[in-house]
């Protein structure tokens, strides 16, 4: 669409942003609660709440105060959480055992969740990284991370999470063909409404560091994830990798980062018109926060602004560790 302008002065492009009321009227894009989908970490324990230095007003939650901060997100209109597991590193092991037990965080997480707040949807977090020894999302074998055998735990651990009560699955490993092979054994097994939010575009970040730190995987990881996440120079491969993924049975899409890749959104809605997400990644929300800290920045006007600018650029929802601040903000 090519927007038709009146020449000067009977277009005066400024008539419709004279007031509050004459902007509301015009304003394109909105956020709203419901665009929110709220990552949390859990890890062991009980009554703990444990801030993470990198990542201020985030915390590592003990199950029990996970399903209260679930309770509190449903009341804010907060559509999804999605959980990520602080793994104690005794449970790291060569073969990731841990991450398709019944009993692991994650899988305690979502059946506590279920009980406490049944209407907010459960997501979760497909890859080996929180149980691996070397923090890689796949397993390693002489140096290399290797697709398929990879391929086949995810799967065991989609079926685990699926089984505890998870509503989306959302694979951040990058692998090949496992959208399709975790879609056939959903289906076999039954959990047919189960959906798949993949990671399609999943980028090489370095704005995943504080994330790290929170599920305690920096000191684990050995070399990088290069062979197996994007490089941030592409575009037209991300569209194949959305393609790809839609094709074998994701019934949404993410992009991440998120501010840095706005045009990979866009691009991704515009070409596939499918349900698409982003990812403001725990570097995007460090870096608000530090120069909010500071007084550099206004630090709730810059987190809402990014948050719209995600709206902007087509996608219908973010993952975002502002969640519950924003919905308080946005429901006044
Ligand atoms: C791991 C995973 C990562 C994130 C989500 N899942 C980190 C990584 O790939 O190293 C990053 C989230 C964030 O930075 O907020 N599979």
């Amino acid at each position: 669409m090519r927007p038709t302008v009146a020449p000067f002065p009977a277009a005066r492009l400024r008539r419709t942003r004279v007031s509050p009321a004459i902007r509301g009227m015009v304003r394109e894009n909105n956020l709203t609660a419901e665009d929110l989908i709220w990552p949390v970490f859990v890890r062991d324990g009980e009554g703990i709440e444990e801030p993470i230095a990198s990542m201020p007003g985030v915390y590592r939650r003990s199950v029990d105060l996970i399903s209260k901060a679930a309770v509190e997100a449903e009341a804010l209109g907060i559509p999804a959480i999605c959980i990520f597991p602080y793994t104690d590193s005794s449970l790291k092991t060569e073969d990731c055992a841990e991450a398709w037990s019944p009993d692991n965080l994650s899988n305690r997480a979502i059946r506590a969740i279920k009980e406490a707040a049944p209407n907010i949807a459960v997501m979760t977090d497909v890859a080996l990284d929180p149980y691996n020894i070397n923090g890689h999302d796949g397993y390693v074998e002489n140096g290399e991370i290797v697709n398929d055998r990879t391929v086949e735990a995810l799967v065991k651990m989609t079926l685990a999470q699926a089984e505890s009560g998870a509503d989306i699955i959302g694979p951040s490993d990058m692998m090949d063909g496992r959208i399709g092979a975790m879609r056939q054994a959903l289906e076999a097994a039954g959990y047919h409404n189960v959906c798949i939010m993949s990671y399609s575009a999943k980028y090489a970040s370095g704005f995943y560091g504080p994330f790290r730190d929170a599920v305690g995987a920096s000191g684990a990881l050995q070399g990088d994830k290069k062979t197996y996440q994007m490089d941030p120079g592409n575009s037209n491969e991300a569209m194949r990798l959305i393609e790809r993924d839609l094709q074998e049975g994701a019934d949404m899409v993410m992009v991440k980062p998120g501010l840095a890749y706005l045009d990979i959104c866009y691009r991704t809605k515009s070409t596939f018109g499918a349900p698409t997400f982003a990812y403001q990644v725990s570097g995007e929300y460090a870096m608000i926060k530090a120069a909010a800290q500071n007084g550099w920045i206004d630090g709730e006007k810059v987190m809402l602004e990014s948050l719209l600018a995600f709206k902007r650029a087509g996608c219908d929802g973010i993952l975002s560790y502002f969640a519950p601040e924003v919905a308080q903000i946005l429901n006044g």
